[in-house]
């Protein structure tokens, strides 16, 4: 198959090297210097639907698969759809599931979907009165889009009341999600639609925080693993049935039918699963262990989802491994950023049997590879269990020399040593005797 991967991140180097498996002929725009060893890159606008399609039907590609939020939302898969070429990722319509928050909310109460509480505030007079109603914690997030940075969660009245006054000063029509904390471990589960059908990848917890021990101010993600040995047997199941297929359907009856990830976000809460948030796409740093852990080959399977043949491709199989990955990030991540240092050592953590680099913000320069973005590179491990698939990962870290970088040391380290439990919830089915459950659910 001719492919187009459209994004320049860690997450769409894991599309392409997981497509490299396959006999494929693979593009990507714009690409980074990771991607480039496995795909030609053509310089393209992401964001820009009339481009993207142009080259799409230059290349006479079979599929396009749009990495990022940004251009979903800006309508370029209607753009490629409307070429005649098949897009896996959703219409702008229906990617306001990610785009607008206080949509999701009204879509999953139409759905019947658990979620937290909510208020959607427009004044801070009502921002101060959703907040003592709610009480602390408090959770305040951006309407739109804010590449996971736009939710506060604090204890401090004023500093949610602040982040408040950031999201919605001077900015007319700007609107604030305030809700009910959440307690409990996350987890994202991908689930494919092609409009209709639904089918979940594996279960994998992503860590937000910047500094170990979850401190510091949320991020994109600094790290990911899979599987999740303390993750109730039949959650995927209950997910499929209480989110996924819900949502779908309810997508599919307002006339706007999902196609491509419903990447939930999920709390599993002393009350039992709750949504913290949808989005469009496959998560990052999640996609990086997902797809380490996939057998089935994964262009046939965009191609069944972009083209509403999913029932054919159901039948999913998972590599029995671990998957870890460790974020690098650049000096003062995630706030400004500095860029232009070297990364060196790439090639040495490669070297590392079960490590693969893959590049998010990179640049090529003189031969070599210098960082130019917050997240630099993502480095994964794979191994028989999570305690090996960590160790790899680790030990490709430290084959990376990035001045002022830094990552977290503490990704999967509880879980690797049991330490993470699920509440038992009311609404968890626990068919944990069933060992066939834990394998077909991809767990
Ligand atoms: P979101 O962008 O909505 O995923 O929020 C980013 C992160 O903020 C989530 O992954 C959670 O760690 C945290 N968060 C969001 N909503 C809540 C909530 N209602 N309760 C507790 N934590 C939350
Ligand atoms: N890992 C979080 C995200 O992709 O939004």
């Amino acid at each position: 198959m001719r492919i187009l991967v459209i994004g320049s991140g860690a997450r769409e180097h894991a599309i392409v090297h997981s497509l490299a498996a396959g006999e494929h002929e693979l593009h990507a725009a714009p690409g980074n210097p990771g991607i480039a060893a496995q795909a030609t890159l053509h310089e393209v606008d992401p964001l820009d639907g009339a481009a993207v399609a142009g080259l799409a039907t230059r290349l006479e590609a079979e599929l396009v698969v749009v990495g990022p939020e940004a251009p979903l939302v800006a309508g370029v898969a209607d753009a490629v759809r409307d070429v005649g070429i098949a897009c896996f990722g959703p219409s702008a319509e229906a990617a306001r599931l990610e785009g607008s928050k206080a949509f999701a909310k009204e879509v999953m109460a139409a759905a019947g979907v658990p979620t937290a509480m909510a208020h959607v505030c427009t004044t801070l007079d009502e921002v101060a009165a959703a907040l003592d109603a709610f009480g602390a914690p408090h959770v305040v997030k951006d309407d739109g889009l804010a590449a996971g940075k736009g939710v506060v969660v604090t204890s401090d009245r004023d500093a949610a009341l602040a982040h408040a006054r950031t999201c919605l000063e001077g900015r007319p029509g700007a609107a604030v999600v305030v809700e009910e904390f959440l307690d409990g471990p996350e987890v994202s589960l991908f689930c494919l639609a092609d409009g209709t059908d639904v089918v979940a990848l594996a279960p994998a917890q992503d860590f937000k925080r910047a500094l170990d021990g979850d401190e510091g101010p949320n991020t994109g993600g600094m790290g990911a693993y899979s599987p999740l040995p303390w993750a109730p047997h039949g959650l995927v199941d209950e997910v499929l049935g209480r989110v996924a297929r819900p949502t779908i359907a309810e997508m599919q009856r307002r006339g706007t039918p999902f196609a491509g990830v419903l990447y939930c976000g999920l709390a599993l809460t002393s009350r039992g699963l709750r949504v913290v948030e949808f989005n469009a796409r496959f998560g990052d740093p999640e996609t990086q262990v997902v797809l380490a852990r996939l057998a089935t080959p994964l262009a046939e399977l965009l191609h069944a989802a972009a083209t509403g043949h999913l029932a054919d491709a159901a039948d999913l199989h998972w590599r029995d491994e671990a998957a870890v990955t460790v974020v690098v990030a650049a000096h003062g991540y995630p706030g400004s950023v500095r860029a232009g240092d070297p990364v060196d050592g790439l090639a040495e953590a490669a070297e590392v049997p079960g490590v693969h680099v893959l590049h998010a913000g990179t640049a090529a320069s003189d031969g070599g590879v210098v960082s130019a973005g917050g997240r630099v590179l993502s480095v994964v491990g794979v191994g028989a269990n999570l305690a090996a698939a960590r160790a790899t990962a680790y030990e490709g870290v430290e084959r990376i020399d990035l001045r002022g970088s830094h990552h977290r040391g503490d990704i999967a380290l509880a879980a690797a040593e049991g330490r993470v439990t699920a509440p038992d919830g009311p609404e968890v089915d626990d068919d944990a005797d069933d060992p066939d459950a834990l394998i077909s659910s991809g767990l």
